[in-house]
């Protein structure tokens, strides 16, 4: 999009507060509705005794003009978190699946592109056409769609969506609004690649640069963290799970540490983006657990959220042992 010579840098920014972003931008326009449905979830499985976590996916992105037409993203496909989505499923939780639009989503993600096409097959017979799954296509198909219609028959996930990051902080604070009522059988799995640089609203033009007055120069604002409020405020009570995504393995630990230090959260999944499908890293105050995908497993396909979801799942349980919370089995 532009290149860094475009970009002044942002370090001497200072960062406003949460409270001033939120005072900035505005709600997103369906964001009324999306709360009542968070709520309605929320009351609904609180009433069963259910455990619910928040699962966020894909990346935020940060608008360079009003009327959009180019944008900042921060980079993630959404397969940890529509994946993670999955095996909570598995695990007896209710999911709120909060995604970047048109990211991998829990069930589809299997597939993507030209996949589902080529497992159908058709008979054109004018009014009378049909179309079928092909008989080698229903081993893969089915086990899937067993498990997605399981899902939505007992109204177990519930879709909510953002594109800006804005718009993902927006929902982030309603959901944990709902949340809270949970206490510790509510978590938070924040996958989700969140911006650190935005434009303040006041300083987005409204329409399209135009490059007939010169290259531009964009000077970016530190994004509050929001994980200072969520963990303080918001949902003290929750399990709280962040990610900490590094290029540089020598940072990895080391900023993942200082995040569990600063919040004062329950763990950290530290990934580096090359090696993320089949290593990560769980810290928590007291350990760090390296999770690895052999080279038979990656070649199988084996999810490497699979076991991710399922540590994390029994250290939930401890932690709402310790809270003194009953839960109802799956
Ligand atoms: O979707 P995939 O392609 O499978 O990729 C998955 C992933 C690599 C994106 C995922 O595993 C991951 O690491 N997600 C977190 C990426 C990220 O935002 O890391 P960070 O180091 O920038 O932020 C650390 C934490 O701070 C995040 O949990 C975020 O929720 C939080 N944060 C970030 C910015 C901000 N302004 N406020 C925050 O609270």
């Amino acid at each position: 999009m532009f290149g860094p010579r475009y970009i002044k840098s942002a370090r001497t920014m200072a960062t406003g507060t949460w409270e001033e972003f939120f005072a900035l931008h505005l709600p997103p326009p369906d964001f009324e509705d999306n709360r009542s449905l968070l709520k309605e979830f929320c009351e609904r499985h609180d009433t069963y005794g259910n455990k619910i976590v928040l699962v966020t996916s894909g990346g935020t992105t940060v608008p360079l003009e009003h009327n959009t037409v180019r944008f900042v993203d921060n980079f993630s496909a959404g397969t940890r978190g529509s994946s993670s989505a999955e095996y909570f499923l598995e695990q007896g939780y209710a999911v709120i699946f909060m995604h970047r639009q048109k990211s991998l989503e829990p069930f589809t993600r299997h597939f993507t592109g030209q996949k589902l096409l080529d497992m159908l097959e058709i008979q054109d017979r004018g009014p009378n056409t049909s179309i079928s799954v092909k008989p080698d296509s229903v081993d893969v198909l089915a086990p899937i769609l067993l498990r997605y219609k399981a899902a939505h028959a007992a109204g177990a996930i519930l879709h909510v969506s953002f594109t800006t990051v804005s718009e993902y902080f927006w929902l982030l604070r309603a959901a944990c609004e709902c949340l809270a009522n949970l206490g510790a059988r509510a978590m938070l799995y924040l996958a989700a690649a969140v911006s650190d640089f935005y434009i303040p609203k006041d300083r987005v033009p409204t329409h399209k640069m135009q490059s007939a007055g010169g290259a531009p120069i964009i000077q970016l604002h530190l994004v509050p963290k929001m994980l200072a409020p969520l963990v303080n405020l918001w949902v003290p009570e929750a399990y709280v799970v962040s990610f900490k995504l590094e290029t540089d393995e020598n940072l990895l630990i080391p900023k993942a540490r200082l995040a569990l230090e600063k919040y004062k959260h329950k763990m950290v999944v530290a990934n580096l983006l090359q090696t993320r499908h089949h290593r990560v890293i769980l810290v928590s105050p007291d350990i760090s657990q390296e999770i690895v995908l052999t080279r038979e497993e990656v070649h199988a396909g084996v999810d490497i959220e699979s076991s991710i979801v399922c540590e994390i799942v029994r250290l939930h349980g401890v932690h709402m042992r310790q809270a003194g919370e009953a839960v109802s089995p799956p």
